[in-house]
């Protein structure tokens, strides 16, 4: 629905900050949220763009720069003037083929502002701003024009000035394990150049994410700290130092700032999915949340090996023994990691190893694949690259087109390698170093996402490029890691995630999107295999990451023969669904603890998360988001009285009670530790 926007006001204001002085002639127009919590003020001064947001007045980022520095022509950054501005209105309600919430309201005002040089090659550039309730997002048109031929992006100059010296959570950039490090939580002055999302918490209480919207042909945006509190774009280069070759039009990803006065406002924000385009994908009905199991921990514990061998983990027998254990349990896939040739040896130092159609062989792949397919599994596939992006691009047509022949519905892919890899030669055959998150890779992605979807196969990436809501258009682009998975638990030199980890996730990385954290190891201690490593949490935390991870595609990523010795908590992930109507935060503190609710999507059951630190906690949670005239009969997998991640982490009790919308339920976390809960009407 598109009705006029009436919030738009033209002001004329003289404001006086040090960051960006703004003289007695700006030029202003500002545009409010539809509930008036954001305005936006975009102007001119002396000619250069600026922009500032205000949360009910107040502000949040004060006036800050926009613009380019180009190759081999002036910036687009100055003398400009506004030659048009249009207002709109926009509010629509629409639904994800899966996710974390069913139907989304798409509800914001836009300004768009058309910039044209005041005088010289009069080149012209328009910046889109959307105001939404809960968080703004912005974005630069380039056309194409017969003044700036080509468009080499040298320099993003978008900055974000905050009001203070905010605590922030960060990952940093350009780092040679890419995104897999983890947050740290510090004042914004101590940020130098970091991976979004970035969360803050100002000292008023108010949390703010930075992050973008659809990544489309551009690079990836970190932010660097140049001075004080101001954070500027920093695009990832190309090896020759242009950070975008934009051709002869650029449309750049959104920069997000969503903005919330809790924690739990941020989870719930669907901006980045509203900012990204419409679903792409005629037919979806192949396109299924679900859980898997798999090959794949017992080569992180080094039970088993990747390559070939005596210890070869993806053998036929083996295969088989998880699909009859995927079959009995009702798990949709089995992940076959190291089916095919090119593990043995240095797979990982980036090298032209690996076939993606060639089976190692002890692994029959066809008779397997069909194997899954009579006891109603299928396989997921594997594509590890070791980030020789060239050397799969050779065979993907072909691997996507066998896997589709064989059944397969969802391949997991990888990318290991360290953050500046050789990824192609230049006509002199000299090798170029692309960075993992740069425009090469964004449109390798890209081309990888859109193959699959041809052969009807949706994707769960590791190492990839951060999510910023793709899916939405491209619901195939189901999952990824893009962090620390539950695998350096194994092998990490912490010994394991510290407990702090998964409860920071919810306001870090997931912001992002879902991720193929591979949660429900139940055999925490594997001494037997990795004596310096565990799991650091409490066997009912591991049940609770179902919940406060969203995933579309979540691993069972335990040993089948672990799962037997836990039947309890193997019957929880076995009903626990992946696929939701409705999600809200009942409790957030970053860091501290967390409780997350979620209402299936095919059923009247919600499905209540909660996990701590290191710190145990008793926490009140009120039920008032159950039906108001039912009752519910909870069962609950909660820590036991003696539980502690450190000393007793298997002590878990369930129970089972009834409970309605008036119930206020106390939840006791152990030091470490998490509850779940699945609530089902009372017929
Ligand atoms: C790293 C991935 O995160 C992991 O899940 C996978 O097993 C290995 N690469 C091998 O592909």
């Amino acid at each position: 629905m598109r009705t006029p926007l009436f919030s738009i006001l033209l002001v004329f204001m003289l404001s006086i900050i040090a960051a960006f002085p703004i003289t007695s002639t700006a030029q202003t127009h500002t545009v409010t949220s539809p509930e008036n919590v954001l305005s936006v003020t975009f102007g001119l001064n002396d000619g250069v763009p600026f922009y500032s947001v205000d949360r009910f007045g107040v502000p949040v980022i004060s006036p800050s720069r926009l613009g380019f520095q180009l190759q081999g022509t002036a910036p687009l950054d100055r003398n400009f003037r506004i030659a048009a501005h249009h207002t709109e209105t926009f509010d629509e309600t629409w639904t994800q083929v899966w996710g974390e919430k069913k139907h989304i309201r798409n509800h914001y005002n836009e300004l768009r502002v058309e910039l044209q040089e005041a005088e010289g090659a009069r080149r012209e550039m328009s910046v889109v701003f959307r105001v939404y309730d809960d968080g703004i997002g912005f974005r630069y048109e380039i056309p194409e024009q017969e003044n700036l031929p080509v468009i080499d992006i040298l320099d993003e100059l978008t900055e974000f000035t905050l009001t203070g010296n905010h605590t922030a959570w960060w990952v940093g950039a350009y780092q040679w394990n890419r995104f897999e490090y983890y947050p740290q939580e510090t004042p914004l002055s101590a940020v130098d150049t970091v991976h979004t999302p970035l969360t803050m918490k100002t000292a008023d209480d108010l949390y703010l994410s930075f992050h973008e919207a659809a990544l489309v042909d551009y690079s990836t945006m970190t932010l660097e700290r140049t001075e004080g509190y101001t954070l500027k774009a920093n695009l990832m280069p190309w090896a020759d130092g242009v950070r975008v070759k934009g051709g002869t039009s650029v449309i750049t990803p959104w920069r997000t700032i969503q903005i919330s006065d809790t924690p739990g406002g941020l989870f719930t924000s669907y901006l980045i999915l509203n900012l990204n385009e419409p679903n792409k994908i005629e037919d979806t009905s192949w396109i299924k949340p679900s859980k898997y199991v798999g090959i794949w921990w017992e080569m992180h514990l080094d039970k088993s090996t990747w390559g070939s061998g005596e210890k070869h983990g993806a053998t036929t027998e083996n295969a088989k023994r998880y699909i009859d254990f995927a079959a009995e349990h009702g798990f949709d896939h089995v992940l076959v990691e190291g089916w095919n040739t090119g593990w043995d040896g240095e797979w990982y130092a980036s090298g032209v190893v690996f076939s993606f159609t060639e089976p190692y062989e002890d692994f029959d792949l066809e008779g397997v694949a069909q194997y899954a397919l009579d006891n109603g599994v299928r396989l997921m596939g594997h594509h590890e690259t070791s980030a020789s992006v060239l050397h799969y691009e050779d065979q993907m047509e072909d691997a996507f087109a066998l896997y589709e022949r064989l059944g397969v519905r969802a391949v997991k892919s990888g990318y290991v390698g360290h953050g500046q890899e050789i990824f192609w030669l230049d006509d002199d055959g000299e090798p170029q170093y692309e960075w993992h998150h740069g425009q090469f890779m964004v449109n390798h992605h890209q081309r990888v996402v859109e193959l699959a979807a041809r052969h009807k196969i949706a994707l769960n990436v590791h190492e990839g490029v951060k999510d910023t809501g793709l899916r939405r258009t491209w619901p195939n682009l189901m999952t990824r890691e893009v962090a620390i998975g539950q695998e350096y638990n194994a092998w990490g030199e912490a010994g394991g995630n510290p407990p702090e980890y998964t409860v920071q996730l919810p306001f870090t990385r997931s912001l992002a999107g879902p991720f193929d954290y591979t949660p429900g190891v139940v055999d925490l201690h594997f001494d037997q295999y990795r004596p310096d490593n565990r799991i650091k949490s409490t066997l009912a935390k591991e049940l609770a990451l179902y919940i406060t991870i969203y995933s579309p595609l979540h691993m069972a990523a335990d040993l089948p023969e672990h799962y037997e010795a836990r039947p309890d908590a193997l019957e929880f992930i076995k009903m626990v669904p992946t696929d939701w109507y409705d999600t809200k935060v009942l409790h957030a503190s970053i860091g501290n603890y967390v409780t997350i609710v979620r209402k299936d999507v095919n059923s009247d059951d919600w499905y209540l998360g909660s996990i701590t630190d290191e710190n145990g906690r008793f926490l009140e949670a009120p039920l008032h988001f159950l039906d108001r005239d039912r009752e519910y009969n909870a069962i609950i997998y909660r820590d036991g009285h003696d539980a502690d991640w450190e000393s007793n982490p298997y002590d878990m009790v369930i129970e089972e009670i009834t409970v309605n919308a008036n119930t206020i339920l106390p939840i006791r976390l152990a030091a470490g530790g998490g509850q779940v809960i699945r609530f089902t009407p009372v017929p």
